[in-house]
């Protein structure tokens, strides 16, 4: 049977910082940004946004077209968890208006966890067909000021329908794993910023993509040359570059830099203006592939590498599907993106240290998102979501 993405859509905050502006304050090369990582911008949440209102906000669209009722659970997957008990998705599930009949529960494995969604997801929906899983990635990037992580935050959810006869992306069974105890980035919960050991976690990442792959090629026929396009966990561009080499490397494709370039390039147009949005990331680049080739990518074959510091990875991949052009939100997408506005030094300053009342009273926050929804205020301990 086939099982897989059937719909999705991405959102993230409508204020970025220019990565130009940040390396000015530092005084070094903007090109160290542009080029050295190959990212352009990030964007920051605003004060009453967070990991619900984004992800609420990205998964509207998919919720107003298939109806409230038609959904038979939201699995939600974020590294930026707001509460230890509750599922951050049970917020997300009333703004939405879900039916109480469905489950909601969160995931997390770093970066990874929204990759675990998709695969349970699908084994849901192959034991009940009729019932489609809504998956929701959704974090917020934060380093320490004046880290070299700094420069590679950003915040972004984005939501995906899985069903049977999917009309974006077949999801193939067979997947290349590799699970290993290592310290390269983490956040003690008693931290808001990660801690990450930069030039590690690089290396861990390039190793755990070659032990995922050798054990992709274990379980499965499908080789190197039988895919067309790549989707790399995407913490910053150049990383995606510098995977995308090993693997041609290890499998001696001999090919050239630029058909390297031409595997990857679309993928990583949505992440250079957003910054890293963690377990959302590869599926935006997903989006961005989809969205953003010039190629009709009907029958071809992705795969796709997904990475969670810690860590545990998985290779695996799809076949996009014939049409797959009408179910994409190209036009909402590159909006969003062309209507949001620049944040100055200062103002991302402000932004970087505001931090949530813990006191327990009744804090109202100020209405900055654009969004559908937002963080209204966090009064007893509780956060208040409201549709608008
Ligand atoms: N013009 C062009 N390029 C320049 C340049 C200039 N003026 N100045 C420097 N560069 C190049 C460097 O040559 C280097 O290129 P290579 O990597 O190809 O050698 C690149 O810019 C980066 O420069 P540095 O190595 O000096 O950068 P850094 O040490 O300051 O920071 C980083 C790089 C360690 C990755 C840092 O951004 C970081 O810690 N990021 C957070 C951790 C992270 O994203 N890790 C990725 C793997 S873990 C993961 O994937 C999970 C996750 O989401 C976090």
């Amino acid at each position: 049977m086939s099982v897989g993405i059937d719909e999705v859509s991405f959102y993230t905050s409508g204020q970025f910082l220019d990565l130009k502006t940040l390396a000015q304050h530092q005084g070094i090369d903007p090109n160290k940004y542009y080029d050295g990582i190959g990212q352009e911008k990030m964007a920051m949440p605003s004060l009453d946004e967070d990991i619900v209102t984004l992800a609420a906000n990205a998964a509207l669209p998919i919720v107003e077209r298939v109806g409230r009722d038609a959904i038979a659970g939201l699995l939600f997957a974020t590294e930026t968890g707001i509460d230890q008990s509750k599922a951050a998705g049970v917020y997300v599930h009333r703004l939405l208006g879900l039916n109480s009949n469905s489950r909601v529960v969160e995931l997390k494995q770093a970066c990874y966890s929204a990759t675990a969604a998709i695969q349970m997801a699908c084994a849901m929906v192959a034991r009940q067909p009729a019932r489609p899983i809504l998956v929701i990635a959704s974090d917020v990037a934060r380093y320490d000021l004046q880290s070299p992580g700094e420069a590679t935050q950003g915040c972004g959810a984005v939501a995906m329908l899985i069903s049977d006869n999917p009309r974006i992306l077949e999801i193939a069974p067979e997947v290349g794993n590799h699970t290993e105890d290592v310290m390269d980035f983490w956040r003690p919960n008693y931290r808001s910023n990660a801690l990450v050991d930069g030039k590690y976690s690089t290396k861990i990442y390039l190793k755990s993509l070659k032990r995922s792959w050798e054990n992709f090629t274990e379980q499965s026929s499908v080789t190197y040359a039988d895919i067309d396009y790549f989707c790399y966990h995407l913490p910053f561009g150049k990383m995606a570059q510098k995977a995308h080499s090993q693997l041609a490397r290890v499998n001696k494709s001999g090919q050239t830099p630029e058909q390297l370039e031409q595997q990857i390039e679309p993928t990583l147009l949505y992440n250079r203006a957003i910054g890293n949005s963690y377990t959302a990331s590869m599926y935006i680049g997903l989006c961005s592939l989809l969205e953003n080739s010039s190629q009709d990518l009907s029958a071809k074959r992705i795969g796709l590498f997904s990475y969670g510091s810690g860590c545990v990875a998985e290779f695996f991949t799809g076949v996009v599907q014939p049409g797959y052009q009408a179910a994409l939100h190209q036009q909402k997408h590159q909006r969003l993106l062309r209507e949001r506005t620049e944040l100055s030094y200062e103002e991302y300053l402000k932004l970087y240290h505001y931090a949530n009342p813990t006191d327990g009273g009744h804090h109202e926050l100020p209405e900055q998102t654009q969004g559908n929804f937002r963080l209204a205020a966090i009064s007893e301990h509780k956060r208040e979501y409201i549709a608008r």
